[in-house]
């Protein structure tokens, strides 16, 4: 990502299933409720924040503050059950149409197949470069911790 020192990022959590993230500030502060007509909340003065999925889609939320450097810790627990068609992503992305992004996605599946996680890095709005994986855990029994780190030198 030759040019990605002068890109500031956006985090932002989308989700098709539910989610329940709890937070030690004021989610309020930090972040905006961005797709969702209403599935997206906000409750408990700040401290939690729910993303939920029905018939018609699903919810996300992004930060309010832009990032140049830093490391994400991002706990999730996925739907469980017949997951299929439901897509969880995670994501970092600077605005314009040279953007730079790093994506987590949980492509959900049927009860018993399991998810595949997968990853791509896009710069100056170039991606291809998708990997996928098999987690080694279940990523429905409990959450896990999922984590970007971002500096000068890598992506990690
Ligand atoms: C669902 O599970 C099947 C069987 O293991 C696997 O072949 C397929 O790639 C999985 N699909 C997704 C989207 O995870």
């Amino acid at each position: 990502m030759a040019s990605s020192s002068s890109s500031k990022f956006f985090i932002s959590l989308v989700v098709a299933g539910f989610l329940v993230s709890a937070y030690a500030g004021n989610l309020n502060d930090n972040f905006d409720i961005t797709w969702g007509d209403g599935r997206a909340k906000i409750l408990n003065n700040g401290e939690l924040l729910t993303l939920s999925l029905d018939k018609a889609s699903g919810s996300g939320f992004q930060s309010k503050n832009e990032y140049l450097f830093g490391k994400i810790d991002m706990q999730l627990k996925l739907v469980p059950g017949n997951s299929a068609g439901t897509v969880t992503a995670y994501y970092l992305s600077s605005k314009g149409s040279t953007w730079d992004e790093i994506d987590f996605e949980f492509l959900g599946n049927l009860s018993g197949d399991p998810y595949i996680l997968h990853t791509n890095v896009f710069s100056q709005g170039k991606g291809n470069k998708e990997q996928q994986f098999y987690l080694w855990f279940d990523p429905t029994s409990d959450f896990h911790t999922y984590s970007i780190l971002w500096n000068p030198q890598r992506i990690m």
